[in-house]
């Protein structure tokens, strides 16, 4: 693994470039992030470049051995260039224009700004493709930031219309698939049909899905016609996107196929405040970041690259600024946050950023220098700690433990239909993890239909769409399966199937759901220190009963290797399922104290304390340090 930087040489005197760079030399950084916002100062007026100060600076960093990865600078369009085509911004889904002023500002779909977007990739690539201090691109910046991956623009409209008329041929096709017999939604053409936004109520949950599908594709193909480009102008180089946390606008499967290796931007206490975390949880962990938060996407996002090549291309190094509350981490949490990292396999840990900027929006945002230049806390924690990690020769294969399906759609499904207040297949996947993470077991993630024979334990937390090739592999699987509700429940147009749920998994899970209901807070089946809330399926067939709440409601089905969740899996319940699963699987299990994780490396463990109290790094003897590896023989 390697440490690295995201460096802005334009926000600061071209004087202290220099310094910086032995800085970062000193602190054992060894790649650079530049340039993915610079478009304003490497072309200031359409077709006029200045490329002298952005050479000085590859130099710069070049001569003291850095390695950069050079970020394509689509993410900001400047104002000259939406002067030019004031349509080309996207338009929020009330037809509001997203205007200039802050970034993102883009629709994806319009054809004018993929061709200025393919314009100063190539010119870019063109200029340093082949420089020997440029060992990789990042395309864009964090495609979906700021809600922009939809767009509700004319240009987005007729995308729409074409991208349907390919996928369904002919009109009396979609408006079977979609059932637009209903409330006379019938089409006669392709062209007639709007994007799903501005209804008097909701639009048809099929016109949704494809919108969801389409706006997908459209990023995919955004990144592919950048890719494109680098791979020509700029062989041998490794191209990356930085992806984010908890967030699904896009399919990552199908963005990393173009990838060589997945990035992601891991805010572990940003994310903590902003997002569905208790009160309990948000104040607990509030300087080290809930234990699950950094570890989920680390195996979510190598599950999704393409070779299980993946990175941090931003890691939180201090107090952000753009969370509720943005309180400061404890001493060594930046150092665990990195090592949690490598544990997971990552190549690369890059901060975010070096020097916290004194101007515009992000003032507030810590780096690992203070806006003075001198270093803050994280730098000394993080300088020269590779040192410290295990060995490649303690390293090897990873255990095999369980592995979690989840489809992009499945998540896109239930934020259309959730059917009761907050259900999620994303949560779902997370209190899957979460689960199987106390139990101190290593997670990996895949799509649904992926070849599943290395593992032991397949977790399927909320697939609504179990397409022939998924249901083929899981018939397929010795191992122990659990699946949650939903699943199987819809087809691939967003019908419900003649079969009912779980559609293909029939005779695998056997049972049938004849009934769904969505539970109120309150309104639950105490079961023996776990209950039924927020969603239960009502089944026949000839599973049997497993785990039971006191009023008789059934919460778990078995049948043979298979249990069926029949609430909402989260909490205790599906600690509870998972548990007997693990042990069906005889995978090997350490439960965890409150705020410990263990990952499996090599030959030993890593252990984590994410616990604020000192008490529970006794547990592990960890002590002072936030973490420590213990080989195997040890345990
Ligand atoms: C990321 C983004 C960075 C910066 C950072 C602040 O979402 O990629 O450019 O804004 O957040 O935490």
């Amino acid at each position: 693994m390697q440490l690295g930087v995201c460096y802005y040489p334009e926000h600061w005197p071209e004087e202290r470039w220099a310094t910086d760079a032995a800085m970062m030399r000193a602190a054992g950084i060894s790649r650079v992030r530049i340039g993915e916002f610079a478009w304003s100062r490497i072309e200031p007026e359409r077709g006029v470049f200045d490329w002298g100060w952005l050479d000085r600076a590859i130099e710069t960093l070049h001569r003291e051995g850095l390695e950069i990865i050079l970020g394509t600078p689509t993410a900001t369009p400047p104002k000259w260039l939406v002067d030019i085509m004031p349509d080309m911004v996207a338009l929020d889904r009330d037809g509001a224009p997203r205007r200039f002023g802050s970034r993102r500002h883009y629709c994806f779909s319009h054809a004018g700004y993929r061709v200025e977007a393919a314009r100063i990739t190539r010119a870019v690539a063109e200029k340093y493709g082949r420089h020997d201090a440029v060992t990789a691109w990042q395309t864009d910046n964090e495609y979906g930031c700021h809600d922009t991956v939809q767009s509700f623009s004319a240009a987005a409209r007729d995308a729409f219309r074409e991208w349907l008329a390919s996928r369904y041929g002919d009109i009396g096709a979609l408006n079977t698939a979609w059932g637009n017999v209903f409330w006379s939604m019938e089409y006669r053409s392709f062209g007639e049909i709007d994007l799903p936004n501005l209804t008097v109520t909701e639009a048809n949950p099929a016109h949704w899905l494809a919108f969801r599908r389409f706006s997908s594709d459209q990023v995919v193909s955004f990144n592919r016609a950048q890719v494109d480009i680098l791979r020509e102008a700029s062989p041998g180089r490794d191209i990356l996107h930085n992806a984010m946390g908890f967030y699904t606008g896009y399919d990552h499967f199908d963005l990393a196929q173009d990838l060589d290796c997945l990035g992601w931007d891991s805010y572990p206490l940003g994310f903590l405040e902003t997002f569905r975390f208790s009160e309990h949880d948000k104040h607990r962990y509030a300087r080290t970041g809930h234990p699950d938060i950094a570890a989920f996407h680390h195996d979510l996002y190598r599950g999704c690259a393409k070779d299980g090549r993946w990175c941090v291309l931003e890691q939180q190094p201090g107090p952000v600024n753009w969370a509720r509350h943005n309180p400061a981490p404890l001493p060594g949490m930046v150092n665990l946050w990195t090592a949690e990292a490598a544990a997971h396999g990552a190549e690369l840990v890059s901060y975010f950023r070096w020097r916290q900027a004194p101007f515009a929006q992000e003032q507030m945002h810590a780096g690992l220098l203070r806006p003075d230049g001198e270093p803050a806390p994280a730098l000394s924690e993080i300088s020269g700690m590779l040192g410290s990690l295990p060995s490649p020769d303690k390293t090897g294969p990873r255990e095999k433990h369980a592995v979690i399906l989840f489809d992009y759609a499945a998540e896109w499904m239930t934020q259309i239909q959730p059917q009761g207040e907050g259900l999620s297949a994303l949560w779902a996947a997370f209190s899957c993890y979460e689960a199987l993470r106390t139990l101190g077991l290593n997670v990996d993630f895949a799509r649904s239909g992926a070849e599943l024979e290395s593992y032991a334990l397949v977790v399927i937390p909320c697939l609504p769409i179990v397409s022939d090739a998924a249901a083929s592999s899981l018939n397929a699987f010795a191992g122990q399966i659990v699946v949650g509700p939903r699943t199987g429940s819809r087809d691939t147009d967003f019908r419900i199937p003649d079969s009912l749920a779980p559609g293909p998994l029939h005779d695998l899970l056997g049972l049938t759901v004849t009934k769904s209901e969505s539970l109120r807070p309150g309104l639950t089946h105490e079961g023996d220190g776990w209950e039924i809330a927020r969603w239960l399926d009502h089944v026949e067939g000839s599973a049997e009963a497993e785990l039971v709440a006191k009023d008789g409601t059934v919460a778990c089905w078995k049948h043979g290797r298979a249990r069926t969740c029949a609430t909402w899996p989260e909490g205790k319940i599906i600690k509870q399922i998972i548990g007997l699963a693990a042990k069906d699987a005889e995978l090997p299990v350490h439960p965890m104290p409150e705020g410990l994780r263990r990952v499996s490396f090599g030959k030993g463990s890593y252990w984590f304390n994410y616990g604020p109290e000192a008490n529970i790094a006794k547990a592990r003897e960890i002590s002072p340090a936030r973490w420590v590896y213990e080989p195997d023989s040890k345990e």
